[in-house]
C-alpha cells in the first residue's frame, strides 16, 4: 500500500510529525519562517494531507492548487485563515486544534492581566539597568486586582477557563456570548449581560471571541469610551478584533487605563506608535507556547489528517457533514 503524502506548513514540535511518519511520507518546510504565499502553492501539489499554519490562507486559490487534497489539518484553535465553506463546498474536511492549549491560553490571559495591572515589564527593566534608587513609596504603584470586577468576553473554551481561574481572587465576573455559560453561573455567579454592560463595569476585559465578521474591530474608539478610566483590556484572541490604531490613541488619551496584548491586527507589525507607549504590554501571539501545548497541538493536528486521509472525520473537524 502506498504511504500518503503529507506536507507540514512549518515545523511543529516532533510528537505530531512522529505519529504522521508511522504511516506517511512527511516533508516540511525546511525554513525556520513561514512561506510565501508561493512557495506555499508550489509546495501543496500532490500533497494529499497538508498541516498548516494559522498564518496560512486555506482558500479557494489554495485547494484549486492541492488537486490531491483529502484533508488539511490547521496547527491551531483559531480558523479564521481557513475558507471552511469552500472547504465544505468542494468535500475537503478541514480541522484545527481545541482544547489542547485552553489552559495554557487561559495562564497566558492572567500572565498578561498581572504584568499590566502591576507593571512588571517596566519594573524588570529598571532593575536590570541598575537604575532603582531604592524602595520608594510613590514608585510604580498599580491596580489591584483582587475583589475587582473581571469582564470575559466570549465564554466560550479559553473564556471559561480563564474565568474559572479567578475564583482565588474572589472576582465579580460577567461575560458576554451568544448563549449562556451555566458553568460560570453555577461555579462562579457569574452575570451574562450586553457588551455595553461589560465594558462599563469591568476593571479588566479579556478578549476570547473567534475572528469573525461580526467580533471584526468590536474594540474601537467607541467601545474604549465606554470602559472605565481604570479598566484593563487582555487580548489573546486575535489581533483584528481590536481596530489597533484606536487602541493606540485610546492608550495616549488614557481613556483607558492600560492593554496587555498577545496578538495584533497586523501580524508581525504593530500600529504604529504601540511600542512607544508604557501603559502596554506586548508579546508575540505566545500565549498557546508551552511545551505540552504545542506538543499537544501536533498530535491533534496529526489525528485529525491521519483520520480525514483514512475518509473518517477525526476528533476535531470543523466540517462534519462531508462525510455525511
Ligand atoms: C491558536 O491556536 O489559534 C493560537 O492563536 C495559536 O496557538
Amino acid at each position: 500500500m502506498t504511504r500518503p503524502n503529507v506536507y507540514i506548513t512549518r515545523l511543529i514540535p516532533s510528537q505530531g510529525i512522529e505519529l504522521l511518519q508511522q504511516t506517511c511520507e512527511v516533508e516540511i518546510n525546511p525554513h525556520d519562517r513561514a512561506l510565501t504565499r508561493q512557495e506555499l502553492l508550489e509546495q501543496i501539489k500532490g500533497r494529499e494531507g497538508v498541516i498548516g499554519l494559522l498564518t496560512d490562507k486555506i482558500d479557494g486559490e489554495f485547494f484549486d492548487t492541492a488537486t490531491a487534497i483529502k484533508g488539511y489539518a490547521n496547527y491551531a484553535v483559531g480558523f479564521d485563515n481557513i475558507d471552511v465553506p469552500e472547504a465544505t463546498r468542494r468535500g475537503i474536511p478541514v480541522s484545527n486544534t481545541p482544547d489542547v492549549l485552553t489552559h495554557a491560553t487561559a495562564d497566558m490571559a492572567w500572565a498578561l492581566l498581572f504584568a499590566i495591572a502591576r507593571r512588571i515589564p517596566a519594573t524588570h527593566k529598571i532593575m536590570r539597568s541598575g537604575a532603582w534608587p531604592g524602595w520608594g513609596p510613590l514608585q510604580f504603584i498599580g491596580a489591584d486586582v483582587t475583589g475587582k470586577t473581571l469582564g470575559i468576553a466570549g465564554a466560550g473554551r479559553i473564556g471559561t477557563a480563564m474565568a474559572l481561574k479567578s475564583n482565588g481572587f474572589q472576582m465579580p465576573v460577567l461575560y458576554t456570548d451568544a448563549v449562556d455559560n451555566p458553568t460560570l453561573e453555577k461555579e462562579l455567579g457569574a452575570r451574562r449581560v450586553e457588551l455595553t454592560q461589560l465594558l462599563q463595569e469591568s476593571d479588566f476585559i479579556s478578549v476570547h471571541v473567534p475572528l469573525l465578521p461580526q467580533t471584526r474591530h468590536m474594540f474601537n474608539l467607541e467601545t474604549f469610551g465606554q470602559m472605565k478610566s481604570t479598566a484593563y483590556l487582555i487580548n489573546t484572541s486575535r489581533g483584528p478584533v481590536i481596530r489597533e490604531s484606536d487602541l493606540v490613541l485610546a492608550l495616549r488619551d488614557k481613556m483607558i487605563a492600560g492593554a496587555a496584548i498577545d496578538v495584533y491586527e497586523f501580524e508581525p507589525e504593530m500600529a504604529a506608535g504601540l511600542a512607544e507607549l508604557d501603559n502596554v504590554v506586548t508579546t508575540p501571539h505566545t500565549a498557546s507556547a508551552t511545551t505540552d501545548s504545542r506538543q499537544g497541538m501536533g498530535v491533534l493536528a496529526a489525528q485529525n489528517l491521519l483520520a480525514m486521509l483514512a475518509g473518517n472525520e477525526g476528533p476535531s473537524c470543523l466540517n462534519p457533514e462531508v462525510f455525511q
